[in-house]
């Protein structure tokens, strides 16, 4: 077992890295006495994870919760979803002194959160990740939300768990694309702090690609360490945290064109090789940046070119109507090295587009 801190002072956390039974007791601790709500989904449930953490609870003594199963999928990340939690919360009695427990991927932890957020104006929650993607990124950091109609997270809250612990025996039912979403945030760490991290990334593309768990269990906690001391650093994006968005301001616009077929950690992929592309027009970065990232996510079968037909113009479109772009220019996170990236505003819109067309 592993155990980080999220380091906030009096909102600080722990991260709980092993399996069920090394932090169920952790857990209880925190609930007892008070009453809670797992809220789940229909697949994590089908995969038996509920069941696993009632009965872990029930065999510690701990009985006085409800759980909730939602519909998995982005298209329920909506303000319609947090109202039916709320409404769930109610009927299972939870009072301010209460707390909710996510236990899936990204989506449910950020309704989830923002939920607890917003419930008789702010309860507790806890994080149990069964994604790689929630486990390495969503899970950590307190930023939760719901989708609107025109554009995803456009509501939400900065609301911090009070504890995110993952079983890692969980992943082992995660479907492969679910893996290799997690995977493009995991070089992005490497990409954007860590570039001994980076090397071990690529020394080691076999283990990643045979889901090798023992390995899997290395890299999510070097993931979290890489999160947590981000968010520690700038806990509401008021200036580095945004590092973590690096790939994510193509990514984003090319993950809204393709109306959300083409999945989040695939477009991130995109949206790194674009940006080091641009990196490398701007003489920020050598070649040779571009062609370890490159071959690394393509070793790791994530993508590095833009999808066919796309059109450039309205990819630079969707990037300026991106909430983090609302003061005009649009502003990207570029390599400057393997391990080391710059926040440049105002990114020049012709040569962003040649970089562009360079990854068509
Ligand atoms: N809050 C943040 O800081 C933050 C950061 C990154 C992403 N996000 C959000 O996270 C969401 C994406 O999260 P995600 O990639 O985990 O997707 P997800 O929650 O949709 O989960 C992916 C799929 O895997 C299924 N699943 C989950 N655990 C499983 C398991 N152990 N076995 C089998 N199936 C399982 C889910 O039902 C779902 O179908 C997005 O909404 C994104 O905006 C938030
Ligand atoms: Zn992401």
């Amino acid at each position: 077992m592993n155990t980080l801190t999220v380091d906030l002072g009096d909102r600080s956390y722990p991260i709980v890295l092993g399996n069920t039974a090394d932090w169920i007791e952790l857990l209880c601790e925190k609930l007892s006495g008070r009453t809670a709500l797992i809220i789940t989904d229909e697949n994590v449930d089908a995969a038996g994870h509920l069941e696993k953490l009632e009965k872990a609870l029930a065999a510690n003594n701990y009985t006085d919760f409800q759980s909730l199963i939602l519909p998995p999928g982005e298209e329920h990340k909506s303000l319609a979803t947090v109202e039916f939690i709320a409404k769930a919360a109610v009927a299972a009695k939870l009072d301010r002194k209460s707390c909710m427990i996510a236990l899936s991927g990204g989506v449910v932890g950020d309704l989830t959160g923002f939920a607890a957020a917003i419930y008789m104006r702010g309860i507790e929650f806890i994080q149990l990740p069964t994604t790689l993607l929630a486990a390495v990124d969503s899970s950590v950091g307190g930023k939760t939300g719901a989708d609107l109609p025109e554009g995803k997270n456009l509501i939400g809250a900065f609301h911090q768990p009070q504890m995110v612990a993952l079983d890692t025996d969980t992943l082992s039912t995660l479907p492969e694309t679910e893996y290799r979403n997690g995977l493009a945030e995991v070089v992005k760490y490497g990409m954007i702090m860590d570039k001994d991290f980076f090397a071990l990334l690529q020394n080691n593309t076999e283990k990643l690609n045979s889901f090798d768990p023992g390995f899997y269990a290395k890299i999510i906690i070097r993931s979290c360490e890489c999160k947590a001391g981000v968010v520690a650093g700038d806990e509401r994006e008021q200036g580095s945290r945004a590092i973590l968005n690096y790939g994510h301001t193509v990514g984003h616009a090319v993950e809204k064109l393709s109306n959300f077929a083409l999945p989040h950690g695939r477009a991130v992929a995109i949206g790194m090789a674009a940006a080091v592309r641009l990196a490398v027009l701007m003489d920020l970065c050598s070649k040779d940046v571009e062609a370890l990232q490159n071959q690394l996510l393509t070793e790791l079968k994530l993508p590095t070119r833009l999808p066919e037909n796309s059109d450039v113009d309205a990819i630079v479109q969707a990037m300026k109507s991106d909430k983090k772009n609302s003061s005009g220019g649009i502003t990207m996170v570029l390599p400057t090295a393997v391990g080391e990236v710059k926040i440049v505003k105002g990114v020049d819109e012709e040569l962003l587009k040649t970089a562009l067309k360079g990854v068509l």
